[in-house]
C-alpha cells in the first residue's frame, strides 16, 4: 500500500480535489487568514512568525508542568546525537512572548499588537475537529495591564469570526483571578477532595498534588461525575477585591460594545499562565468539550520565561474548527478567479505561440494556456471549466497576422485583437465588469 500520511494530520487540497471539505481546503485555510489579516490589521496588529519548534523548557515553564499539554501531549524533536531538547510548538503564546523579549520588542511603544498563524502539535487522540498537527490564528497584546486591551481582543476575536460570517458562536468568559486568588481556591479544592481520593482517576490524584484546579479540566468521566456530585465552588466566588474589579471593568466594555457574553464561573482553560480574564468560544457544532478558540491574560508569563515582568493579553483559535463550524452554518467560500485569459493553439505548429503570448501576459494578468493543441469547441470548454474570463484561439490566420481569436465566455461575444494589445484589452475589460459589479 502506498504510505499515509500521520495519524491526525490532513493535507489542505486544493479546488477540484474528489475528497474536498470545506476544513481541508487550502483556500479555505487562507479565506480564514485573509479574514484575520483584515480585521487584526486594522486594529494595529503587526504579523510576527516564530519557529514551529522551542525548547521545551519553554513550553514547560509558559504552559505548565502540570497541564496534560506538557505531561502527554508534546513532540519531542530529536536529530542524531541530540539530548532531544526540543519539542513541537504545541500553541503560540510562549513563543511569541519568548520572541517579544528577545527581539527588544519591549522597547516599542506598548501596548504592542502582534498576530500569528500557523501549525501547532499536539499528541492527542484523532477525532473530527481534534488533531495532532492543527492550525491556529494567534493575537498577542503586550505591554498592558489595562482591562480595555482584555475588552478589545474578544471583541477582535468575534469580529474575526463575525467577518467569516459565522453566526452560532457564543463567548463564555470568566476569571481566574490572581496567583494568590488562586492558591486560596487551590487550598478550598485540596481540602474537599481529600476526602474522595479513591474516586479520582490517577492524574487526577497527581494534579491534586501540583495543582488541584487541573481535575476540573479533567478529560475522565468519573472525575467531572465526582465534580458535579460535590457541587464544587467556582474559581469565579474566589476573585480577590483587584481581579474582581479588572473582571467587572472588561464587562463593562463589553456591555457598552453590546457583545454578547455569557459568565461562565466554572472557566478554568488548558494552560497554566492564565490569571483573571479568560474565555472561550463555543459552537453548537463543535461539542461541548471543545472550544473554537480561547484566550485569556497572561501577566505573569514573561517573568516566567526569565524576562522582565510584561503584562500580556491574547488568543486563538482552530483553524479547523472554524471551517467545521463554517460547513455546518452551511457557509461557503466566495468563488475562485479564474485566469484573464485561456489561450489555446488550433494546431501543433501554434502551440509556443499560444504559450510565449501567456507568458508575455503575466507580468501583470493570470494567463493560462493548453500545452496541446485544441478544436474551438474544446477550447472553449476548458476556458469554462478553468473559470477563465476570456478564451483566446490561435490559428495559421491569427498567427500570421499577429492577432488573437477572443471570445468572452459569458456574453460569447468575438473579437480579433493584435497581441500586441491583448494586455490592455483584458485589463480594460477586467474593470470594466468590477465597475458593473
Ligand atoms: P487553547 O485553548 O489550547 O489555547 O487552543 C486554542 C484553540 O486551538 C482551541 O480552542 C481549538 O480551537 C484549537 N485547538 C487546540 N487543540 C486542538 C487540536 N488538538 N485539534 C484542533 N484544534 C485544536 C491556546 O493555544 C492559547 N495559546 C491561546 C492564547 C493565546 N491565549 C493567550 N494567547
Amino acid at each position: 500500500m502506498a504510505l499515509q500520511r500521520p495519524k491526525g494530520t490532513q493535507d489542505h487540497l486544493p479546488d477540484g480535489s474528489p475528497k474536498l471539505r470545506l476544513d481541508v481546503s487550502a483556500r479555505a485555510f487562507k479565506h480564514v487568514t485573509d479574514a484575520a489579516e483584515l480585521v487584526l490589521e486594522r486594529s494595529g496588529a503587526a504579523f510576527m512568525a516564530t519557529p514551529l519548534f522551542e525548547e521545551a523548557e519553554l513550553v514547560k515553564r509558559g504552559v505548565g508542568g502540570s497541564t496534560d499539554i506538557v505531561r502527554k501531549e508534546m513532540f519531542m524533536v530529536y536529530y542524531f546525537g541530540d539530548h532531544g531538547g526540543y519539542v513541537l510548538r504545541p500553541e503560540g503564546t510562549a513563543g511569541m512572548v519568548r520572541a517579544y523579549l528577545e527581539n527588544g520588542l519591549k522597547q516599542l511603544p506598548a501596548p504592542f499588537k502582534l498576530w500569528t498563524h500557523g501549525p501547532m502539535f499536539r499528541a492527542e487522540r484523532q477525532q473530527r475537529g481534534r488533531l495532532r498537527q492543527f492550525h491556529q490564528v494567534d493575537y498577542e497584546v503586550l505591554g498592558s495591564a489595562d482591562p480595555l486591551v482584555d475588552a478589545e481582543a474578544i471583541w477582535l476575536m468575534m469580529q474575526v469570526v463575525r467577518e467569516l460570517g459565522l453566526k452560532g458562536v457564543q463567548v463564555k468568559l470568566g476569571s481566574i483571578g490572581d496567583p494568590e486568588d488562586r492558591d486560596t481556591y487551590n487550598a478550598y479544592l485540596r481540602e474537599l477532595f481529600a476526602g474522595h481520593l479513591e474516586r479520582l482517576s490517577d492524574d487526577s490524584k497527581e494534579r491534586l498534588a501540583r495543582n488541584p484546579m487541573r481535575i476540573l479540566d479533567s478529560k475522565s468521566q468519573e472525575d467531572q461525575d465526582l465534580i458535579s456530585e460535590l457541587n464544587v465552588r467556582p474559581m469565579l466566588d474566589f476573585l480577590g477585591t483587584e481581579a474582581a474589579a479588572h473582571f467587572q471593568a472588561v464587562r463593562g466594555y463589553l456591555d457598552a460594545w453590546g457583545v454578547d457574553y455569557q459568565v461562565d464561573p466554572s472557566i478554568v482553560r488548558g494552560l497554566d499562565y492564565y490569571r483573571r480574564t479568560a474565555w472561550e468560544l463555543h459552537h453548537a457544532h463543535i461539542g461541548a468539550k471543545s472550544a473554537l478558540g480561547g484566550g485569556g491574560r497572561y501577566d505573569g508569563l514573561a517573568r516566567e520565561l526569565g524576562g522582565q515582568d510584561t503584562p500580556g493579553i491574547g488568543w486563538a483559535f482552530g483553524i479547523e474548527r472554524v471551517l467545521i463550524a463554517m460547513e455546518e452554518e452551511g457557509l461557503t467560500l466566495p468563488a475562485a478567479a479564474g485566469p484573464a485569459v485561456y489561450i489555446a493553439a488550433l494546431d501543433a505548429e501554434h502551440v509556443p505561440l499560444a504559450a510565449s503570448v501567456a507568458l508575455g501576459l503575466r507580468s501583470g494578468l493570470r494567463a493560462d494556456f493548453g500545452y496541446k493543441p485544441q478544436k474551438p469547441g474544446n477550447a472553449f470548454r476548458e476556458g469554462e471549466r478553468r473559470g477563465a474570463a476570456y478564451t483566446a484561439l490561435i490559428g495559421s490566420e491569427e498567427a500570421a497576422a499577429g492577432t488573437v481569436a477572443l471570445k468572452h465566455m459569458v456574453s460569447g461575444e468575438q473579437h480579433s485583437v493584435p497581441v500586441s494589445e491583448l494586455a490592455a484589452f483584458l485589463r480594460e475589460a477586467a474593470s470594466a465588469a468590477v465597475s458593473k459589479n
